[in-house]
């Protein structure tokens, strides 16, 4: 059952943190501050000592395998990267028994899997914390990285209005919760047919109405991109969905472009996840725009998944690095 606050052992979609994400943000930016300055206690942060954290991937991936892998080594762990042929996950062996074999041997398992459903049911079976890595319905880790680069690029208590333009996607699922979990107000624009799934926007508004965030859902980028501080887009095509003949075709007036952004927030800032397909869904020219912080985010994934790990991992040595840190309890 889903938790209404904290944090349980597992993370497989952005709402799970409930009232600790700001907690676990403001954690992984004041680390990654000190961690940059040289402080000898921050780099002596070990929480993952002799432990070993197994990633196991259905998927490439480039940004989450080398951000689990260095950052896991930074919290003094070892990494185990399992990619789909390299264990007997799928084709002779069940999620349930593989995720009871994995928790013999490792602390934690991070599981990048087509179906939702899959890595739901490892950490039903595991007896290890076990963290979603991107399924075809959630990317809570990138929520994770990209809510810590707006406050980072912000810096302000004020409402944010955080605009998405595209497919209703993985990556918008947790953006919407992310986002209005902190209070930001969110404006999604997609082609018909591709709206994001019932059952989060519900949870979405749920939570919004709680902290007094709004929901705006149109067909029309001009309109979600209005006014807008934050405009994020994603690929067209998800991984798993190249078999979809066309698709690409329903996503004419959904690039953002230099021509789209001019609608924005002047002191606007433009997200994607990454990877992006340059001159599908953005342009070069706000790609690679002063206001771009898709290099940012890339980064934050790592100091983000720091932070989800400690606090998962070791609770207590979480919590005392942030009173060390000076945040509040
Ligand atoms: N954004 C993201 O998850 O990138 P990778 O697919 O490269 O891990
Ligand atoms: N929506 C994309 C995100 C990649 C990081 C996918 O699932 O392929």
């Amino acid at each position: 059952m889903r938790p209404t606050a904290g944090m349980t052992d597992a993370l497989l979609a952005i709402d799970d943190l409930g009232d600790d994400l700001e907690a676990v943000l403001r954690w992984a930016i004041e680390f990654k501050r000190l961690w940059k300055s040289g402080d000898e206690v921050v780099l002596n942060f070990m929480p993952l000592d002799t432990l070993t954290v197994g990633c196991i991937y259905e998927k490439p991936s480039t940004r989450t395998r080398v951000s689990f892998e260095v950052g896991i080594d930074r919290l003094g762990g070892n990494p185990l990267t399992l990619l789909k042929n390299d264990i007997q996950l799928g084709t002779s062996e069940t999620v349930s028994d593989t995720a009871k074999v994995l928790s013999r041997f490792l602390g934690a398992i991070t599981y990048r899997c087509y179906a939702h459903a899959d890595v739901t049911e490892l950490a039903e079976s595991a007896d290890v914390p076990v963290i979603n890595a991107l399924s075809d319905k959630h990317h809570p880790c990138q929520a994770a990285a990209d809510l810590m680069t707006v406050m980072e690029a912000f810096d302000t208590d004020e409402k944010l209005r955080v605009s998405w333009v595209g497919d209703g996607n993985n990556v918008l699922h947790d953006l919407m919760l992310a986002s209005v979990m902190l209070g930001h107000d969110v404006a999604y624009a997609v082609p018909k047919g591709y709206e994001p799934a019932e059952d989060v926007v519900a949870r979405a508004h749920a939570i919004a109405e709680k902290t007094g965030a709004t929901i705006t859902a149109t067909n029309d980028a001009v309109e979600a991109v209005s006014g807008s501080h934050v405009i994020y887009t994603d690929v067209f095509v998800s991984m798993g969905e190249e078999h979809l003949d066309g698709k690409m075709n329903d996503f004419d007036g959904f690039q953002v472009n230099e021509d789209l952004v001019a609608n924005a927030d002047q002191d606007w800032r433009f997200m994607h996840c990454l990877p992006a397909h340059r001159g599908e869904e953005v342009t070069d020219g706000v790609m690679d725009h002063a206001q771009s912080i898709v290099f940012d985010q890339a980064e934050n994934r790592m100091w983000a998944q720091m932070s989800i790990m400690a606090r998962l991992v070791d609770p207590a040595a979480w919590e005392a690095m942030g009173e060390f840190m000076g945040l509040e309890a």
